[in-house]
């Protein structure tokens, strides 16, 4: 999704610092890139599509320079990925520069009213339209300040915008309404951008805005408003402001590849590192023990969340079910608004979301909040929307995740997950207290196991994927193994562009079986809840299919010749080890695959890593 920065300095250095920031920004996803400086009292506009690096060298954007600079990496909306649309956006006079993340709803009644008025829309996009806006309120004499909230008063929709104002040269203005932004508070500078990743080298004491705020900043100030119903301007303390300041624990070096090739496979060796930060920032976190009580007393529980975060939540239910006897509802965040009706006081809504800033899952959380439900969010980016709009907070740790692709996020709300569920399962009786003691000292293995299941699976991946002949596949599972199996071919789809299915082995005879003719690879995710998945592999052998288990070691199955096995470490029959066991190998899988195809694991094609439109 688009990525925006700004920073402004009593140094004339900022130009490299915003390209280092769009530089931590690409892992969002994006098409197109370009800059906006202030220089000798002009606004200077950079910008194309095209990859980070490219766009640098063949817009001349490494020779400008300037002590004020917003930069912004466009994933397309409105308008095709074509310079054009690149931001920022300038208004007809050229004296002001405009980024956005977000999309304007009004935009064609907007951009009629404006083209009726004389302006000169010059890209497809609804942002250019927020320049013209402002150069309207400067016309009319308003400050850029007034004009910015004149313009935001007209607008609908979400955004988070950086503007620069020609005729204000030392300032960049800024707003947020359902799109993030971060003020970042440095020493002789000062930044705003999307996330904190892109603030790293920048500023360790953010702001994280509300919906609603505007303001601006110079390298030594910080002026920050909430925009007020009619369009006024209330302005926030001093005092509000500094209690809201947080520090960023995260380093440089967290968000670098660390000598890897890639961000994907960095981050599928850190899984063992996040597990264990997860864990023992979690074991004994009183909001676990608080959120089970609250979960088990609720009258239904919900778990809400998108991709692979929604595959968290599918373990979650499944666990939550088994362990703890209290059914909890999955439901895929973009599809909440077509069964919200049931929801009501008493319920609780379980949001899983990585950045927490996922457009659908907010959306939801702010539905079932609306209908009297209490939110719980399992997060693994703090400050971000959902953690400030959940009730009780949880949090994952496995640092900042880069690649497009989740795969330590996703271990890390497992990990996270399981531990939830043995706290249910003490409150709801499921479980003595000691017997859920043992689980959750079980689960402090998990980080071991999971190394050495990366070990295991490493060079079988690495062999099947550089093969590389795999185009369509199944990936079949029963019982929990049928949520790894969701996971491992979200992961096949996205990283290799493989056409990969998941389905619950018992479902696939009744239709997907069809489609099995001779040499179909047909991949099973054993799980020791579910034995009889070999039965499955016979039916789709005797097909022809060719079909590869993967299964803990000490799952003994009935498996006849002929049928591919791939021994994993063992999980001692403890059911909650077997996502950590079983999910690598689907992990590295995917990789190895997009590697040997060319493709680039860690910027797949068409997806963003936080998706903050609808
Ligand atoms: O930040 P979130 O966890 O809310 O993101 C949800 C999905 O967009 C995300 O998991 C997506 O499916 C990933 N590309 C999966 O690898």
């Amino acid at each position: 999704m688009c990525g925006i920065i700004g920073i402004v300095s009593r140094e004339e250095d900022v130009v490299p610092r915003v390209v280092d920031g769009l530089k931590r920004l690409e892992y969002r996803g994006y098409d197109s890139v370009g800059v906006a400086v202030v220089s000798a009292g002009s606004l200077v506009v950079r910008k194309s599509a095209g990859k980070l690096a490219d766009v640098v060298r063949k817009a001349g954007i490494s020779r400008l320079s300037g002590g004020i600079c917003i930069g912004h990496t466009r994933w397309a909306t409105h308008g095709p990925p074509i310079d054009v649309n690149a931001h920022p956006h300038v208004d007809c006079s050229g004296s002001i520069a405009v980024v956005h993340n977000g999309v304007i709803r009004n935009f064609s009644s907007l951009r009629e009213q404006l083209e009726s008025r004389g302006h000169t829309i010059r890209s497809d996009t609804d942002t250019e339209l927020i320049a013209h806006l402002l150069e309207e309120g400067l016309r009319e004499g308003l400050s850029p300040l007034g004009s910015m909230a004149r313009a935001l008063s007209m607008v609908t929709g979400s955004y988070a915008i950086a503007v620069l104002f020609s005729s204000d040269p030392g300032r960049i203005y800024f707003a947020r309404m359902h799109s993030p932004l971060i003020l970042g508070l440095g020493e002789g500078s000062n930044a705003v951008a999307s996330d904190v990743t892109a603030l790293l080298d920048v500023a360790r004491r953010v702001v994280p805005l509300n919906d609603g705020e505007l303001g601006w900043i110079s390298a030594t100030e910080v002026a920050l408003y909430r925009l007020g119903g009619n369009g006024e301007l209330v302005p926030i303390s001093p005092a509000e402001l500094a209690s809201r300041i947080k520090v960023i624990e995260w380093t440089p070096e967290s968000a670098s590849k660390a000598g890897y090739p890639h961000f994907m496979i960095k981050e599928i060796y850190e899984q063992p590192q996040a597990l264990l930060e997860t864990y023992n920032g979690s074991v004994e976190d009183p909001s676990l023990a608080r959120s089970a009580r609250l979960l088990v007393d609720a009258r239904r529980v919900y778990v809400v969340g998108a991709g692979t975060s929604y595959h968290a939540g599918l373990v979650f239910s499944y666990m939550a079910a088994t362990l703890a006897r209290v059914p909890v509802y999955p439901v895929i965040a973009s599809e909440h608004p077509y069964m919200g009706n049931a929801i009501g006081e008493g319920d609780v809504v379980i949001a899983v979301s990585q950045s927490g800033e996922t457009y659908d899952t907010l959306e939801a959380v702010r539905d079932y909040k609306k209908r009297g439900a209490r939110v719980i969010g399992v997060i693994n980016v703090v400050y971000s929307a959902l953690d400030r709009e959940s009730d009780i907070s949880l949090y994952t740790r496995a640092g900042p995740e880069i690649g497009v692709a989740a795969t330590k996020t996703f271990l890390s709300q497992v990990m996270l997950l399981e531990l939830l569920a043995t706290f249910m399962a003490e409150h709801s009786g499921a479980l003595t207290g000691s017997e859920a003691l043992e689980y959750r000292r079980k689960l402090g293995k998990a980080p071991r196991i999971t190394q050495d299941s990366i070990a295991a699976s490493d060079p079988v991946a690495r062999f099947l994927g550089e093969r590389g002949s795999y185009k369509s596949v199944y990936v079949l599972g029963r019982g929990l193994g049928s949520s790894i199996a969701k996971e491992a071919s979200l992961k096949l789809k996205e990283i290799a562009y493989m056409h990969a299915e998941a389905y619950p082995a018992g479902e696939s005879k009744h239709g997907p079986i069809a489609l099995v003719e001779k040499g179909f690879p047909v991949f099973m995710v054993a799980t020791s809840d579910s034995p009889h998945i070999s039965g499955n592999a016979m039916e789709m052998s005797a097909r022809g299919a060719e079909v590869v288990v993967t299964k803990p070691a000490d799952l003994s199955l009935e498996i006849p010749r002929g049928i591919k096995v791939i021994d994993l470490p063992p999980s001692q029959g403890f059911l909650p080890y077997e996502p950590f066991i079983l999910t690598p190998f689907y992990q590295l899988l995917s990789y190895y695959s997009a590697v040997a195809k060319g493709y680039d694991p860690d910027k797949p094609r068409n997806l963003a890593k936080t998706v903050t439109v609808e």
